[in-house]
């Protein structure tokens, strides 16, 4: 097959970088050669307060490539995918091979990454059909996930330690250093959180919204009635909890957010509780190994959310290969 054109590549990459990433930090850099594209953490972006680990990093990084391997697909050839390729180098975590043709139909999926956004806005109070959660469900078994929705009262509980992890952090002096950074007012910035993505907040705090500018000078944000029974699920990894695990947890993440954009559905994130390791454990299964990555929120917008901005594709196109780094240990 041709190679790829500088067109197809910087479309891949922009396609890529559509992913969500913790705090719009947008941790990636991309290195093509040939027919490869390899993906890079920039470690310069990660959030020591936040995640300590690098675990949010690491599933932004899986969300980015997932996006990259389905828009090598779109170009019509076949993704192969090998992540952490390069033992000693933690930084290096994933190589995207454009081999021969592919056949495969994900084009929806595709055309769902610039569709899709993290609302933090009310939902209307339209029940999700369950033929929707199946589907849900099964995006995030092929990707080695498991996506579980939760009912009252485990609904309840997970809602409340949510409420929990906001109420530790509202007086952790670093973790709002790093939200003062990661937010912006700036309507021309290209990374970090506009005030535009923030929305209301909800009535006796129903849905547990992050603060993300608690010392940003804004409106104060109006509370609203948001769904009375949110469709809340959580995204586990089975086995270990690895940066290898991490990164394949961040592509079950994106598909099934991709998977719910195709069905009409709008997405909201909120991870406050894995922030916390004591907090995290609660909601672990030990018989079952599994490690919750990430809890989702879905439903039907009752209003439009807008894009968050990006770094364009030239500016994350690394000229030459980025510095090795030692793995990331996770614990
Ligand atoms: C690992 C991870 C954790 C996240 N945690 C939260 C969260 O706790 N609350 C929230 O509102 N958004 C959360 N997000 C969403 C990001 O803030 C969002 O992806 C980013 O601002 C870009 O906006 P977009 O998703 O609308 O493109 C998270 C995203 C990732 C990948």
């Amino acid at each position: 097959m041709e190679p790829m054109s500088r067109e197809e590549v910087l479309a891949c990459v922009e396609a890529a970088v559509r992913a969500p990433s913790i705090h719009n930090t947008q941790p990636w850099l991309f290195l093509p050669e040939g027919d490869r594209i390899e993906v890079h953490a920039d470690p310069s972006r990660r959030l020591p307060s936040v995640d300590p680990q690098g675990r949010a990093l690491h599933l932004s990084l899986g969300a980015a490539v997932l996006n990259l391997c389905l828009a090598v697909a779109a170009t019509g050839r076949r993704p192969f995918l090998a992540l952490l390729p390069a033992p000693g180098d933690g930084r290096h975590v994933a190589t995207v091979t454009a081999d021969g043709p592919y056949t495969m139909d994900e084009r929806a999926l595709y055309e769902a990454i610039p569709v899709r956004r993290t609302s933090r806005r009310p939902f209307r109070d339209t029940p999700v059909p369950p033929d929707a959660l199946r589907r849900l469900e099964e995006a995030a078994l092929l990707q080695g996930g498991e996506l579980k929705f939760t009912r009252a009262p485990e609904r309840e509980l997970l809602l409340g330690l949510v409420r929990t992890a906001d109420e530790r952090k509202r007086n952790d002096v670093a973790y709002r250093a790093e939200l003062r950074t990661w937010t912006t007012d700036d309507p021309y910035r290209e990374d970090g959180i506009p005030l535009a993505a923030m929305g209301p907040w909800s009535r006796d705090d129903t849905v547990p919204v992050r603060d993300f500018a608690p010392d940003l000078e804004r409106p104060v944000p109006s509370v609203r009635e948001f769904e009375s029974e949110p469709v809340i699920a959580v995204l586990a990894a089975i086995g270990r909890d690895t940066p290898a695990d991490w990164l394949r947890a961040g592509q079950a993440l994106q598909r099934v957010l991709l998977e719910a954009t195709r069905l009409g559905l709008a997405t909201g994130l909120f991870t406050q509780p894995l922030e916390h390791p004591d907090l995290r454990a609660l909601l672990a299964d030990p018989a079952r190994r599994t490690h919750v990555q990430a809890i989702l929120r879905f439903g039907h917008a009752a209003e439009e959310t807008p894009p968050t901005a990006r770094r364009p594709a030239e500016d994350v196109v690394a000229r030459t290969r980025p510095l090795p780094l030692r793995p990331t240990r996770p614990g």
